[in-house]
């Protein structure tokens, strides 16, 4: 029998987990780290933390699941997608990561789409615009800003990249997670030279490509040892936490998507070919599924918005550690009517991606009057990021993707509240699987099926993975949002230019 790990880096923290060849989970594990804002909207972490929280939560599900040292045959990793690591030619971190919601780089996004010699060119070559979030702006701004250390830059990887390399000595990526780098011609899923040449980019500052789940390396043998592990355990080429969350949640086929409320939040369906958005709203990236791509929308702030309401706006229930603040704020926003009596919230803590792919947008509560309370506000927050995800939704439905089931997934769809929200506003059914860990699941499946102990993914979700509850929109509420929504949109199109003067100003 073989045991298999998956470890996603996340951005609140990282999550380890341990399964046996039937997906039955053993043990998990899991340790946080903090995110540095040096100005606002500038978003940075230490490669450090994330490794000290990998070495914690992996020895962790090893002592917890009493596995025997050669018993875990391979790791999966997953990660926050498009985050910066920059390493010098002995291997040592040059500065902090920049990460996926920092918004520094409006100027080398402009840079790089005149280089690529417009918009649809640089879309023709790399499937997608030039966002902000994107690494390639990132290494740009090292050279603009900091040139002292981007002389010293021998290499760039993505945040579980940087782990492989500490785990293996291997420097490799995923075609899913390379996506994310706009740096990769998706559809030939490896880098594009027209591209790097372009940006006079190096070409060998960049990992090499694998699929999801080929094997990249085997573990160090110093690291097996502090580990508890075979030096013999194999780390697949895993997957950026977006597709590896959708792996997790089983979606390898056309017609399932996944709704997700992680930090930020996700709308994705699996594509059989390289589908892509001519606008740009929507990402086309490569899947974790051998040879197949997928397309999706991503809300900056999800369960980060509500996270945020909490930790600022609700200090004295986040403090007290005898109770749990979101169980409070889920009772409070349950007991408020659908549509929160006409208050809007615009999730735009950290700019928005999709649709707007604007990194001036700020966040809002609009419409208060007198009556609003807290439940009402929390609330809103829900409804904001619901109808934020539907802006996806719609996109895909333009697009003529088939929408048979929405799975939702991630740490905002344990309340039951939410999960119903997002039906509501949907007009569809909120699937839950039975396996919730996302990304963590997703990679650990992967693991296995580089081991052989599946022919491929989609066997491997097929064997283990299955829906267990349904929850059908209420057709009042679901009114309410209908009517809701071409309001909600109108909301960002009145503020759209106060938003730049806003960020002016500051
Ligand atoms: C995806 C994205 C986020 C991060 C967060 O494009 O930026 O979902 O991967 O973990």
């Amino acid at each position: 029998m073989g045991y298999y790990i998956g470890i996603d880096i996340g951005t609140s923290g990282t999550k380890s987990l341990l399964i046996d060849e039937q997906g039955s989970i053993l043990a998990e594990s899991s340790a946080e780290y903090p995110v540095h804002m040096p100005k606002p909207l500038w978003t940075e972490q230490d490669p450090e933390d994330w490794w000290q929280a990998v070495k914690k939560t992996v020895k962790g599900v090893v002592k917890a699941g009493k596995v025997k040292k050669g018993d875990v045959k391979a790791i999966g990793l997953s990660g926050q997608m498009h985050g910066s690591v920059f390493l010098n030619k002995k291997g040592k971190v040059i500065r902090k990561a920049l990460l996926w919601n920092d918004q520094r780089t409006v100027a080398e996004c402009q840079e790089i789409t005149q280089r690529a010699g417009g918009r649809e060119a640089l879309i023709e070559m790399v499937a997608n615009p030039a966002l902000t979030g994107f690494t390639a702006p990132k290494l740009l701004w090292l050279r603009n800003h900091e040139p002292k250390n981007y002389d010293n830059l021998a290499h760039l990887l993505l945040p579980k990249d940087e782990i492989r390399r500490r785990l293996t000595g291997e420097l490799a990526t995923d075609a899913s997670d390379a996506s994310g780098m706009l740096l990769l011609d998706v559809k030939k899923r490896n880098w594009s030279t027209e591209l790097l040449n372009k940006l006079d980019i190096d070409p060998s500052i960049l990992a090499r490509v694998f699929e999801s789940e080929q094997v990249t390396g085997t573990l160090l043998p110093e690291v097996a040892t502090e580990l508890g592990l075979s030096p013999e355990c194999k780390v697949v080429g895993g997957a950026g936490d977006c597709a590896a969350g959708a792996v997790g949640n089983g979606i390898v086929k056309q017609g399932v998507l996944t709704a997700s409320l992680g930090t930020s939040g996700v709308m994705f369906c699996h594509s059989d070919e390289p589908q892509y958005d001519k606008q740009g709203r929507l990402h086309t990236f490569c899947h974790a599924v051998h040879g197949k791509w997928h397309m999706m929308g991503v809300t900056l702030s999800a369960a980060g918005s509500l996270q945020w309401f909490v930790n600022q706006l609700c200090c004295e229930l986040a403090k007290n550690k005898k109770i749990d603040p979101y169980a409070i704020i889920n009772e409070e926003a349950a007991a408020v009517a659908a549509g929160a009596e006409g208050l809007y919230f615009l999730p735009y803590l950290a700019g928005e991606r999709t649709p707007h792919a604007d990194p001036h947008a700020r966040g809002c509560f609009i419409g208060l009057t007198n009556k609003h309370g807290r439940g009402h506000m929390a609330r809103s927050v829900m409804e904001g990021v619901a109808y934020s995800l539907r802006e996806s939704l719609d996109i895909l439905g333009q697009l003529q993707v088939p929408v048979k089931e929405i799975r939702v997934s991630g740490g905002g769809a344990k309340s039951p509240l939410w999960k119903q929200i997002l039906a509501d506003c949907f007009g569809q059914k909120a699937c839950t699987i039975n396996a919730e860990q996302g990304p963590a699941f997703g990679v650990a499946l992967l693991a296995a099926v580089g081991d052989g102990a599946y022919r491929n993914i989609e066997e491997a979700c097929k064997a283990t993975i299955h829906v267990v509850d349904r929850v059908p929109p209420r057709k009042a509420s679901q009114k309410t949002y209908d009517a809701g929504f071409p309001i909600y949109q109108s909301l960002y199109q009145a503020l759209r230019e106060r938003f730049e003067a806003l960020g002016k100003l500051s």
